[in-house]
């Protein structure tokens, strides 16, 4: 099969990881969920009590933490120094934090540099902020996904509930904008479409829709 490398960007909740896990499920390649490698820095962060804005004490974490993304069944599993963080990952904590950790430009340079490496086994259908603009500049194709404010919150909120959280629709909503309006100001490679990228509106489309619009596109 040939081998694609796809790059998917947009705002938080837009449907970025559900889309490019089932893009990459269907061409059989691997999938990578760079938020996820940001999130592990901030849990490791938060547990050693470090100063999240200080750029010299983040990347001490990140020179001590162990983060590795595998695959099991279509399922990703994150660790962090071989604990499994699948879940913690994705808690209100490291949520309202993980902006700031990943705003220090030296951080995102080791961390780009990682996700480069795992783009040079294959094909690879990758999912961030930064992916078509930095990390995969020559990717076979980039996406850039957004819904409207309202509808992001609410598959969070719906998300959230699934799991057993107890969220409210409206801090969710303030945090989820905080969170954009941090990621795309930003000095360091802020969110941004790339210019060849497509931009796709979810707001509207069920999943599936969105996947085989994305898989059309990878045929042209
Ligand atoms: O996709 P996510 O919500 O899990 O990402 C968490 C945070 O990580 C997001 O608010 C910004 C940051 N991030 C980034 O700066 N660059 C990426 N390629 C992926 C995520």
């Amino acid at each position: 099969m040939e081998q694609y490398n796809i790059a998917i960007d947009g705002p938080s909740s837009a449907g970025k990881s559900t889309i490019a896990k089932k893009v990459a499920a269907r061409l059989g390649t691997t999938y990578l969920d760079t938020g996820a490698m940001y999130r592990a820095l901030t849990l490791s962060a938060l547990r050693k009590g470090a100063d999240l804005e200080s750029e010299p004490a983040i990347l001490a974490v990140l020179d001590e933490s162990e983060i590795h993304l595998t695959q099991v069944e279509g399922h990703q599993t994150v660790f962090l120094n071989d604990e499994d963080v699948t879940e913690t990952i994705r808690s209100t904590d490291v949520t309202k934090n993980v902006s700031v950790v990943s705003s220090h430009e030296k951080v995102r340079a080791e961390m780009v540099r990682r996700q480069q490496r795992f783009a040079e086994k294959g094909g690879i259908v990758m999912d961030g902020r930064d992916i078509g603009t930095v990390v995969l500049p020559n990717a076979d194709l980039k996406i850039y996904l957004v819904a409207s404010a309202e509808e992001r919150a609410l598959r969070r909120y719906h998300e959230s509930v699934a799991k057993g959280m107890t969220v409210s629709l409206e801090q969710l909503t303030e945090d989820m904008k905080a969170r954009d309006h941090y990621d795309m100001n930003r000095e360091a490679s802020p969110l941004r479409k790339a210019d060849d990228a497509v931009e796709l509106d979810t707001t509207h489309l069920s999943i599936d829709a969105v996947v085989e619009t994305v898989l059309n596109l990878i045929k042209k």
